[in-house]
């Protein structure tokens, strides 16, 4: 059975404070989720005040990036083991705008993810395509080979850690959302590439998970379809009330 997920990636947005502030909301309004795996990912400065503030919730924390070495001369970057002292569950890696604006490779994030699950941090791998690429109908290839190259080396008894989000660029931050016949047969097509690369069970049990432009209004549209499992979403999720309408609208739906 897959639980839905469903994550924040609260970008570069709410500084200490703020991130405590909603955080706490989030305790109180959406109270003990059992049955959807609810996440947070709010920027390293305020990864040990939130973490403290949901102790106690069933809501998880995430980190939005992180570096594969474990110490050393790397400024600027957090290591796994500095995460995982923090409490931290999960890492977001791949992010597209990790990948256009940072320069982040296949080849860096397969280090990252192999490092994340190396140290029991159940990675976030992010995969999608540009508008040009989707235009030049080149969407599957692109997926498959960030897909292949994000977890080249990694075992199939490593991969009950691992979440997929598929998030088309053109998606992410704008408005436009993919419609969900779009974003199923994407998600299909991971499914079949996992099956190939581990096996028909093993992806049946990963969660892929949709984000760009995901809110309330869209959410149940796209989680009714057999291979989205929840979403990763950004603007969305900087606003408690929105957030926990999200964690709600996949509340008591896992499949
Ligand atoms: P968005 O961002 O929900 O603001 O489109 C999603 C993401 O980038 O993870």
């Amino acid at each position: 059975m897959r639980k839905y997920f469903i994550a924040g990636n609260w970008k570069m947005n709410k500084n200490a404070a703020e991130s405590v502030a909603l955080a706490e909301e989030l305790v109180r309004t959406m109270g003990q989720q059992y049955d959807v795996d609810a996440v947070i990912c709010p920027p390293f400065t305020s990864l040990q005040g939130v973490a403290r503030v949901i102790e106690n919730s069933t809501i998880k924390v995430g980190a939005q990036n992180m570096h594969h070495e474990q110490s050393g001369a790397y400024t600027g970057e957090v290591s796994p083991e500095m995460l995982r002292h923090l409490y931290v569950s999960y890492v977001i890696l791949g992010h597209s705008e990790r990948r256009t604006l940072f320069g982040e490779t296949d080849a860096f994030i397969n280090a990252k993810v192999k490092a994340a699950l190396h140290n029991r941090l159940r990675p976030i791998l992010c995969v999608g395509e540009t508008l040009e690429e989707r235009e030049a109908d080149r969407m599957f290839e692109v997926v498959e080979t960030q897909l292949a190259g994000g977890l080249d080396g990694v075992e199939a008894d490593q991969t009950d850690l691992l979440v997929i989000a598929y998030e088309p660029v053109w998606a992410i931050g704008t408005g436009k959302t993919a419609t969900p016949d779009q974003a199923e047969e994407m998600h299909r097509r991971i499914r079949d590439w996992l099956k190939k690369r581990f096996s028909d069970s093993v992806a049946e049990r990963i969660r892929i998970v949709y984000g760009g432009s995901m809110k309330p209004s869209n959410a149940a549209d796209l989680l009714k379809n057999p291979n989205i499992d929840g979403g990763l979403i950004g603007g969305a999720s900087l606003e408690g009330r929105s957030f926990a309408d999200l964690v709600k609208a996949a509340a008591g739906k896992s499949k």
